[in-house]
């Protein structure tokens, strides 16, 4: 028989019979998912039975508790990825590896468990690949451990009850969008599938401290409703970004309730599967060569101080509207740069389409790349270029003055180390290595050349 189900909205809590478009209650559109009817008891009984029904918790001595940490953690070997974690997987934690289709989930993923399984009962359950299919990829990178099972489903029920068996230490699903509940009537991979299905699990995985990682598909724009749902639910969300055709990828913690959210693991995709990145400054600037409209950027990866080079090319535009394009930084932030550029320098770029890319697939989320951009920008316009050994950081605001950046100590210590010989950065650092700058049309006056 088919459990009783409402249409709940996800607003205003709101319960309807049937799917409405847009909620009566609060007008939220779109805000309706469907969730299983649990019985339930008049308010006021309930009430009476609350009053009767509670009994005395059974608490602990703090000082005599065990952290769970300090027991439970599995290593996935990838040094990185375990501080990312916090030190590795917890049992009977939830993570959600979130990332758009064909960044290396899977890959990933059958590395770690192939690891883990060496010591741990692992299960790898897809929903996406068959046995057959998942083996290539296991005999690929080499994962052949006795303690490793597979199963193949689709039936979220199934997979709650085989982690409540309690005779899997790690269990990877993959993927949260082929999941469905048999009492839910909606197509896998809509938010009530995802909501309930992610439920289902985590409540199995908590109950008999199984650790189990499910894997989220985003779409390019990070738009798709279910995994976001998610995030609230699990322990922790990992973030899988990058270049999907080479170049680096980074997986970072966007929530962690056993760790930092500040690291970063940085990956390379081989034919033997993904490998840590130790040294990512030396390998993006491998390939180097020093052209005008390049400039190196001293920039942090979550706590990761990581040299990159900014590229910046302007053409004439044809006709009309000038094109304005970013690879690797914010469009918005472009445009905004392009201005101050246009009104507090006199660079006229009105009549120029402008490209701007960061090198190796790093996607930047700092503020001290301002001054980067804007000076590869100056570079590539007049076609001049910045002397070798300098690298470049700090904030860009609207008058064209040049802000502070943060843990410059460790921008400045990780140029230090790759050879360069001077970073052009806000005054407000005093450090022999800094040329120390305050204006924007002064500095590029004085370096661009
Ligand atoms: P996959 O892990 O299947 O991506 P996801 O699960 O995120 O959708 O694999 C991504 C790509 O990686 C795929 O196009 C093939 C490639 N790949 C390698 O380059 N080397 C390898 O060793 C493996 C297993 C995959
Ligand atoms: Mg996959």
């Amino acid at each position: 028989m088919k459990a009783k189900t409402q249409f709940v909205c996800q607003q205003c809590g709101v319960a309807y019979a049937k799917w409405v478009g847009q909620c009566a209650n609060c007008k939220a559109w779109n805000s309706l998912v469907e969730q299983v009817v649990e019985p339930e008891l008049g308010k006021k009984a309930a009430i009476e039975k609350a009053k009767t029904s509670g009994r005395k918790l059974d608490f602990v001595k703090m000082s005599t508790v065990v952290p769970s940490d300090a027991k439970a953690r599995l290593s996935t070997e990838f040094r990185d990825l375990d501080t990312v974690l916090g030190g590795g997987i917890l049992l009977g934690s939830v993570t959600l590896l979130a990332g758009q289709p064909g960044i290396g989930k899977s890959t990933l993923l059958m590395q770690i468990c192939a690891r883990i399984a060496k010591k741990r009962d692992v299960l790898y359950i897809s929903g996406e690949e068959s046995a057959g299919q998942v083996k290539l990829r296991a005999v690929r990178l080499g994962a052949d451990s006795e303690k490793l099972s597979f199963a193949a489903s689709t039936s979220a029920n199934d997979i709650a009850k085989t982690i409540e068996t309690g005779e899997f230490d790690l269990v990877i699903v993959d993927s949260i969008q082929t999941l469905a509940m048999d009492e839910i009537s909606s197509a896998p991979g809509t938010v009530s599938q995802v909501t309930n299905s992610g439920n289902l699990i985590i409540r199995a995985a908590k109950k008999t401290d199984t650790a189990v990682v499910i894997v989220g598909h985003v779409t390019k724009e990070g738009t798709l409703a279910g995994p976001k749902v998610l995030e609230h639910l699990v322990d922790v969300v990992l973030n899988f970004e990058g270049d999907r055709y080479g170049g680096f990828k980074t997986v970072r913690a966007v929530k962690n309730r056993f760790g930092s959210t500040n690291e970063v693991a940085i990956f390379e995709m081989l034919g033997s599967g993904l490998k840590e990145v130790q040294n990512p400054s030396a390998a993006l600037l491998a390939e180097r060569t020093n052209t005008d409209g390049s400039i190196i950027l001293a920039t942090l990866n979550g706590n990761r101080p990581i040299l990159v080079e900014i590229q910046a090319l302007a053409t004439k535009t044809n006709f009309g509207y000038p094109k304005r394009t970013a690879s690797g930084f914010d469009l918005n932030r472009l445009n905004l740069l392009i201005a101050v550029l246009e009104r507090r320098t006199k660079l006229k770029l009105s009549d120029k389409d402008i490209f701007v890319n960061v090198v190796g697939g790093m996607k930047l989320a700092d503020s001290a790349a301002d001054l980067a951009v804007c000076m590869a920008i100056a570079s590539a316009v007049a076609g001049r270029k910045l002397s070798e050994d300098y690298v470049v950081f700090g904030e860009v605001g609207l008058g064209g003055e040049i802000r502070s950046a943060f843990r410059a100590d460790q921008r400045i210590a990780e140029a230090k180390k790759l050879g360069f010989k001077h970073a052009i950065g806000p005054a407000t650092i005093h450090d022999k290595f800094v040329v120390p700058v305050k204006d924007l049309r002064e500095t590029l006056i004085k370096y661009v050349k």
